[in-house]
C-alpha cells in the first residue's frame, strides 16, 4: 500500500515505519495519523511480523501536531471530529512498537513516542510538551502519560514551562529505556525489535498486555492478572519448547503456538 506521509519497509520479522514530512519536521497531520494507523494495522495482520519500529528523521522524530492544520479550527470542529482520537487505534495494536527518537519529539511527537511500548533515544533527542507556548495544552495524552513516566514534578515543569528535556535527562527520568549514539539509533532499535520478534509471539503479546495492565489497575488486581496469564502460558507449545531447549542447551524453535 502506498502512503503519503510515511515510508514503510519490512526488515526480516520487523516492520519499520519512518515518518516522512521533512519540510514540516514530521508535524503530525490527519493524513499522517491515518497512514501510521493503517501501517500499524497492516503489520498487526501480517503473520510474518513480530515487532514494529517507528522512527523519524535525524533532526525530528516529530515536532508536534501540525499547527498549520489546527490553528483555524473552532471548538465545534475539534469536538465533532474528536480531534486526535484516531490515534487511539494505536492502543489496540498488540504487537510491540518501539519508538526510535532522534532530534525533536515535541508536543504530539513526544505523545506519539509515549504511545509506543518503549522509547530508544538517540543522544541528540529532545523531548518536550511546548503546547503552553501556543496557548493550549497537550491533547494526545501528554499530561497523563508523561506524568506516569516521569512523575508529577517533572511533568508539571515540562507542561508549564514548555522546556525541552535532553536524552540524558529523559533516560534518568524514566521516559526512555536507553540512549544510543544518534548515528546507530535505527540499527539499535531494529536489533531490539528483531530480538523481540525472535521470541514466541503469544508470549510477547501476553508480556505486553501484562505490563500495560499495570497502568490500568490496582497492584492486587494486576498481580492476579499476571499470575493467571502466567499459568495460561503453560498451555503453549512454545513454553514446552522454550524450557526443553534450555535443558537441552540448544536454541529454542518457537512456532507461535
Ligand atoms: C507545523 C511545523 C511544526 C508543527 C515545525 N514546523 N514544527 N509545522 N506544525 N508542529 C515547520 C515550520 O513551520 C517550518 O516550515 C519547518 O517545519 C521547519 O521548522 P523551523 O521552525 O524553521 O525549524 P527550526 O528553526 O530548526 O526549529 C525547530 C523547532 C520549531 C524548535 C522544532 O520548528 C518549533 O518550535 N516547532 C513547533 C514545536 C511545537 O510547538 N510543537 C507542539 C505543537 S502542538 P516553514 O514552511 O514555515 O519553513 C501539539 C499538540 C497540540 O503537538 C495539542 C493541543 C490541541
Amino acid at each position: 500500500m502506498a502512503y503519503e506521509t510515511i515510508l514503510v519497509e519490512t526488515r526480516g520479522k520487523v516492520g519499520l515505519i519512518t515518518l516522512n514530512r521533512p519540510k514540516a519536521l514530521n508535524a503530525l497531520n490527519s493524513q499522517m495519523q491515518e497512514d501510521v494507523v493503517a501501517a500499524l494495522q497492516a503489520y498487526e495482520a501480517d503473520e510474518t511480523i513480530g515487532a514494529i519500529v517507528i522512527t523519524g528523521s535525524e533532526k525530528a522524530f516529530a515536532a508536534g501536531a501540525d499547527i498549520k492544520e489546527m490553528h483555524q479550527k473552532s471548538y465545534i470542529d475539534m469536538y465533532m471530529a474528536d480531534f486526535f482520537s484516531g490515534w487511539d487505534a494505536m492502543l489496540r495494536i498488540r504487537k510491540p512498537i518501539i519508538a526510535a527518537v532522534s532530534g525533536y519529539a515535541l508536543g504530539g511527537g513526544c505523545e506519539l513516542a509515549m504511545m509506543c511500548d518503549f522509547i530508544i533515544a538517540g543522544d541528540n533527542a529532545k523531548f518536550g510538551q511546548p503546547e503552553i507556548t501556543l496557548g493550549v495544552m497537550p491533547g494526545m495524552g501528554g499530561s497523563q502519560r508523561l506524568t506516569r513516566f516521569v512523575g508529577k514534578s517533572k511533568a508539571m515543569d515540562m507542561c508549564l514551562t514548555g522546556r525541552m528535556m535532553d536524552a540524558e535527562e529523559a533516560e534518568r527520568s524514566g521516559l526512555v529505556s536507553r540512549v544510543v549514539p544518534a548515528a546507530t539509533l535505527v540499527d539499535e532499535a531494529l536489533k531490539a525489535a528483531e530480538k523481540i520478534a525472535s521470541f514466541s509471539l503469544p508470549a510477547v503479546l501476553m508480556n505486553k498486555e501484562a505490563v500495560n495492565r499495570s497502568y490500568e489497575t490496582t497492584l492486587t488486581e494486576g498481580l492476579r492478572f499476571e499470575r493467571r496469564v502466567f499459568h495460561s502460558m503453560f498451555a503453549l507449545e512454545d513454553q514446552k519448547e522454550g524450557m526443553e531447549a534450555f535443558s537441552d542447551k540448544r536454541a529454542p524453535n518457537f512456532r507461535n503456538q
